[in-house]
């Protein structure tokens, strides 16, 4: 499909499953060679990153654990506040974790989830995103590995959304501009 409408909105093709897929085997191995012996924690930051995570995992398989948290930002009055609202159910202490997001725009959520995580005393943390907005960033968050670095562009599919639709769509799209603009 070279475009999808959702709701409102048309998107156009931006990355196709298959550059997905051969992206995420050099992260992973990446990954894996890296924390191999060290049976790290990968948590996951719902919604957005389940169907990463489980592409990301089985292309990665090495000794770990599994476990998802979900956060919520809201636009509100006071700028951006971030909710918990799935926590973690596991010990970190003294654990390398490796968060896996979906995709890094303004940074806030990252930001607010390291600072959590490091009151938790883990050995390490690292961040693996698979899509990043450079330009959007509003911290110094860049993670670790990313899968890749897009414009500042709207996306969804593999995972992301649009008003909760679109997630099953498995190449991602980008909003496609008006005529015009
Ligand atoms: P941040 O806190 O601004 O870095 O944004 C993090 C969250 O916003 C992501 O985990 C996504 O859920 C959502 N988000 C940011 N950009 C997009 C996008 O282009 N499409 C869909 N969701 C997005
Ligand atoms: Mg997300």
């Amino acid at each position: 499909m070279k475009e999808v409408k959702i709701r409102d909105l048309t998107f156009e093709i931006s990355i196709s499953s298959d550059e997905i897929s051969s992206r995420i085997g050099v992260l992973a191995a990446q990954i894996a060679e890296k924390y191999k012996d060290q049976c790290p924690i990968f948590i996951g930051i719902l919604d957005g990153c389940f169907v990463f995570m489980s592409d990301f995992i089985r292309a990665c398989a090495i000794t770990c654990d599994v476990e998802f948290v979900k956060l919520k930002s809201y636009e509100g009055t006071k700028s951006s506040e971030i909710r918990e609202l799935l926590s973690l159910t596991i010990d970190v202490t003294g654990r390398p974790v490796i968060i896996l997001e979906d995709i890094i725009d303004t940074g806030k959520t990252i930001a607010y989830f390291k600072n959590y995580l490091s009151q938790l005393d883990p050995k390490s943390i690292e961040v693996v995103s698979l899509l990043f907005k450079p330009e959007a960033l509003q911290n110094d968050e860049v993670p670790e590995f990313i899968g890749f670095s897009i414009p500042s562009d709207f996306v969804v599919g593999y995972g992301l959304d649009y008003d909760g639709q679109g997630r099953e769509l498995s190449s991602i799209y980008k909003l496609k501009a008006k005529k015009g603009q």
